[in-house]
C-alpha cells in the first residue's frame, strides 16, 4: 500500500516506519526539517519535507496514499515555555488543516493519533484538545474510514522524574499511591497501528492502547531497582504547589492548569473511565523493559 506518515521519526513514526518499511509498503514520512530528509531515506522511506499548517503541502502529499497516519506535533506548535502561544486554537487549525487536506486530496482511510482523555471535552485538562481534533475529522464525509488511536500515557514521560529524582532523591508528582494505571510504549503502538492499517476498516472507530498497568508506587520501585535507589519514592504534593512550581519555572499558564488537572483526572481514575470499558489487549512491552532504557539514560546524565 502507499503510506504517508506524519510525525516524522519521532516516538511512535520512527518505529511505524520502520515496520512498514519491513511489511513492503511504499511509506512516505512527513518532517518540517530538510535535514531529516536523509534519515528518513535511510530507512527505506520517501521524505516529504514540509509542516502540518500548510493545506497545500498537506493535500499534495496525501494525493494518491490508499492510508494516511495523522497526529498533531506539539513541539511544531510552540514552547510550553511561552506565555503567548494558544494551544487550542493551534489544534483547531491543525484539526481543520488536515480535514480539509484529506478531503481535498480523496484519501479514504485515515489513522488518527488521539489519546487518552479525548471521550470528553470537560475534566481531562489540556487531553480536550485531542477531542476536539477527533470530532473535526468526524466531520469528513461518511465514506472517510477513521481510526482514532488513543494511547494512554507513554512510558518516555517517566524521563521528566528524571530531574527531582537526581536533585531531590524521589519522584514528585500531584497524584501517586497504590492505584494501578495503565502506560504505553510507542513500540506497541507503532505495532498497533500496523496491525489496523493492514486490516482495512470501515466507518469511524476508537482503538486505546496500553502496554502494562502500574501504579506510581510500583513505577518508583521499578526505576528504583534499575537505577540502583532501591528506596525511591514517590512523593505527592498539592495541586495549587505543582501549579505554581510550573508557573514560577515560566511554563505556559494554560499548559501548566492543563497538566495539574489532568493529574486530578488520574487521581480520582476519571481519565481512565472510557479505557476500563473498552479495555485493549496490553502490549509486549513492560514497565521493567522501559526500565532498562531510562536507567541507561540516567547513568549517561549529570
Ligand atoms: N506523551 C504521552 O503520554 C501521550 C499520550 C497520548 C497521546 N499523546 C500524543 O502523541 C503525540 C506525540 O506523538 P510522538 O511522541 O510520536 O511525537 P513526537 O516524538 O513528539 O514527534 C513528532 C514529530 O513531528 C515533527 N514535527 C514537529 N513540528 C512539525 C510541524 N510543524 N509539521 C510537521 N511535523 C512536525 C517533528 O519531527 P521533525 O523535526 O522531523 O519535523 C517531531 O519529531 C501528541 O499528539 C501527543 O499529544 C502523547
Amino acid at each position: 500500500m502507499n503510506i504517508v506518515l506524519t510525525g516524522s521519526l519521532g516516538n511512535i513514526g520512527k518505529p511505524l516506519a520502520i515496520e512498514l518499511v519491513q511489511k513492503g509498503h511504499s511509506v512516505t514520512v512527513i518532517s518540517s526539517k530538510a535535514e531529516k530528509q536523509k534519515d528518513i531515506e535511510a530507512l527505506g522511506a520517501k521524505a516529504a519535507i514540509g509542516t502540518m499548517q500548510d493545506v497545500d503541502f498537506l493535500t499534495k502529499t496525501f494525493k494518491g496514499a490508499d492510508i494516511v497516519y495523522l497526529m498533531e506535533a506539539w513541539e511544531g506548535i510552540g514552547s510550553i515555555f511561552d506565555k503567548d502561544v494558544d494551544f487550542v486554537a493551534a489544534f483547531n487549525k491543525i484539526g481543520n488543516n488536515y480535514k480539509q487536506a484529506i478531503a481535498q486530496s480523496g484519501v479514504l482511510q485515515v489513522v488518527h493519533l488521539s489519546s487518552i482523555g479525548a471521550h470528553t471535552n470537560t475534566g481531562t485538562g489540556s487531553l480536550f484538545v485531542h477531542h476536539t481534533v477527533e470530532n473535526i475529522l468526524k466531520e469528513l464525509p461518511e465514506n472517510v474510514s477513521i481510526k482514532f488511536m488513543r494511547p494512554v500515557g507513554f512510558f518516555n514521560n517517566i524521563f521528566r522524574y528524571m530531574q527531582t529524582i537526581k536533585t531531590k532523591g524521589k519522584i514528585i508528582q500531584s497524584y501517586g499511591g497504590d492505584k494501578k494505571e495503565p502506560w504505553v510504549s510507542p513500540l506497541d503502538i507503532a505495532a498497533a497501528i500496523t496491525e489496523e492499517m493492514e486490516n482495512p476498516f470501515n466507518g469511524r472507530s476508537v482503538r486505546y492502547v496500553a502496554s502494562d498497568e502500574v501504579s506510581p508506587n510500583e513505577i518508583a520501585k521499578i526505576i528504583g531497582a534499575a537505577i540502583g535507589k532501591p528506596d525511591l519514592e514517590w512523593s505527592v504534593i498539592s495541586d495549587d504547589e505543582t501549579l505554581q512550581g510550573m508557573l514560577s519555572a515560566d511554563v505556559n499558564e494554560w499548559i501548566a492548569n492543563g497538566f495539574v488537572k489532568m493529574q486530578a483526572a488520574q487521581r480520582d481514575g476519571s481519565l481512565y473511565a472510557d479505557y476500563y470499558m473498552n479495555k485493549p489487549t496490553l502490549g509486549k512491552v513492560k514497565l521493567v523493559d522501559f526500565a532498562k532504557e531510562f536507567a541507561k539514560i540516567y547513568n549517561q546524565s549529570n
